[in-house]
C-alpha cells in the first residue's frame, strides 16, 4: 500500500527543488533514441512549475561510466527534456557558477564515484552546490539502489515522492495486494533461472501463470496453474525463436477472460525478423482488453511502446519505466529509495 508523502503534501512555492529523475535512456550518436522515461517525468515537472517552485534542479545518472566520459553526458537528455516540456532547460556540467535558470539539469551523477558508493559527503556537496531546500524523488527505475542521490540526499533535506514514483508503485501494489480476478501472469524470456523467483511467486498468487519464450521449454512445471507453451516456431538452425500458434491462442484466450494481467518478458526473439509475431499478438490482445494491465521490465515495455506508436488505440494501465526496480518491488525486496521517504501524516 502506498503511504508516502508526495509533492501534493508539501509547499512548493519559492523552493529550490532538487528533483531525482531516472533519465537512464539509450543514446545513439549523441541523440536520445527512446524518450519514454523523459516523457514519463513531465507530470512532476509540470506540477512543480505550476506550484511556483523558484528553481528545479534535475539530477540523474546515465549508463555505467567509469568516471567522467563524454559518451555518457546528460547534455542530449537536457535537450530532449527542453523539447518535450516546451521550456528552457539549462544544462550545467559543473564548471563555473551554478546557473540561475528556472530549470537546470546537472551532469551525470555517476561521473562522481560518491554516487554509487552512497557517499554522504557527495550528497552534502550536491545540496550545498544547488542550495536546494526540498528533495523530490521521482526515479522509480532506481529505487532498488541505495546510491547517494537515492538515500543520502533524502536524509539531508525535507523529501517527498514525485508523481511518477507514486503512480508506478500504486499501480503495482494495487494489482498485487487486491487484484481483480482472474489474475493472469505472463512470464517470458530466455533463461529460467532469471525468472524462477517471479514464476514461483505468481504460481502462489495468480490464477494462471502462462510461460513463453525459451524458458517455457526448460521450466519443469510442478504447479497446475503454470502452463508452458505447447508449440514453438524454430529458426533455420532449429532453435526455438518464438512460441507457436497453439501456445499463442491459449494465452490470448486467457487474456480475454482475465481481469488483471501482469506481463514480464517477451515470448520470442523479437529483435529477429519474423519472430515477434506471438509477442505482438499478445500485446494487442492485452491492449484491446479491459483488464487492469501492467507491462513490466525494460524489454517488454520497450516492445509494447514501439507497438503502441504504430497502434495508438492499444491501452495499458501501466507500462512501467522501471526495469529491475519493478521486478524487485514485486518480489518484496528492499526499496531503499522509497523506504527513506517520510510517510503521510
Ligand atoms: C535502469 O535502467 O534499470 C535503472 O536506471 C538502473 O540502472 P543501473 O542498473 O545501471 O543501476
Amino acid at each position: 500500500m502506498w503511504k508516502k508523502q508526495t509533492v501534493r503534501d508539501i509547499a512548493i512555492k519559492d523552493k529550490v527543488v532538487l528533483l531525482r529523475a531516472d533519465y537512464n535512456v539509450p543514446l545513439e550518436r549523441g541523440k536520445v533514441v527512446d524518450d519514454n522515461r523523459i516523457f514519463a517525468s513531465l507530470p512532476t515537472l509540470r506540477y512543480l512549475l505550476a506550484h511556483d517552485a523558484r528553481q528545479i534542479v534535475v539530477i540523474s545518472h546515465l549508463g555505467r561510466p567509469e568516471g567522467r566520459d563524454k559518451a555518457f553526458s546528460l547534455a542530449p537528455v537536457a535537450k530532449r527534456l527542453n523539447k518535450l516540456l516546451g521550456k528552457p532547460v539549462k544544462f550545467y556540467d559543473g564548471i563555473g557558477k551554478m546557473p540561475s535558470a528556472r530549470i537546470v539539469m546537472l551532469e551525470n551523477l555517476r561521473f562522481n564515484k560518491g554516487e554509487e558508493a552512497g557517499s554522504v559527503e557527495f550528497a552534502k556537496d550536491l545540496v550545498a552546490q544547488t542550495k536546494a531546500d526540498l528533495f523530490v524523488q521521482d526515479a522509480f527505475g532506481m529505487v532498488h539502489r541505495a546510491h547517494a542521490s537515492m538515500v543520502a540526499v533524502a536524509k539531508l533535506l525535507p523529501s517527498v515522492a514525485g508523481l511518477l514514483l507514486e503512480s508506478e508503485v500504486k499501480a503495482i501494489s494495487e494489482a498485487l495486494d487486491k487484484p481483480k480476478r482472474p489474475l493472469l501472469a505472463i512470464i517470458g524470456g530466455a533463461k529460467v533461472e532469471d525468472k524462477q523467483p517471479l514464476i514461483e511467486l505468481f504460481a502462489k498468487t495468480a490464477d494462471t501463470v502462462a510461460l513463453g519464450g525459451r524458458l517455457g521449454l526448460d521450466y519443469a512445471a510442478t504447479t497446475p496453474n503454470v502452463v508452458a507453451p505447447l508449440d514453438y516456431n524454430y529458426n533455420r538452425a532449429g532453435e526455438p525463436y518464438d512460441i507457436g500458434e497453439i501456445a499463442t491462442a491459449r494465452i490470448i484466450d486467457l487474456i480475454r477472460s482475465a481481469k488483471t494481467i501482469i506481463w514480464n518478458g517477451v515470448v520470442g526473439k523479437v529483435e529477429e525478423m519474423g519472430f515477434s509475431k506471438a509477442s505482438r499478438q499478445i500485446a494487442e490482445a492485452i491492449g484491446d482488453s479491459r483488464a487492469t494491465s501492467l507491462i513490466l521490465g525494460g524489454d517488454t515495455a520497450g516492445f509494447v511502446l514501439g507497438l503502441q506508436e504504430r497502434e495508438p488505440s492499444l491501452k495499458y494501465t501501466l507500462i512501467s519505466t522501471g526495469g529491475g526496480s519493478a521486478l524487485e518491488l514485486i518480489l518484496g525486496k528492499k526499496m531503499p529509495g522509497i523506504d527513506v521517504l517520510p510517510d503521510k501524516k
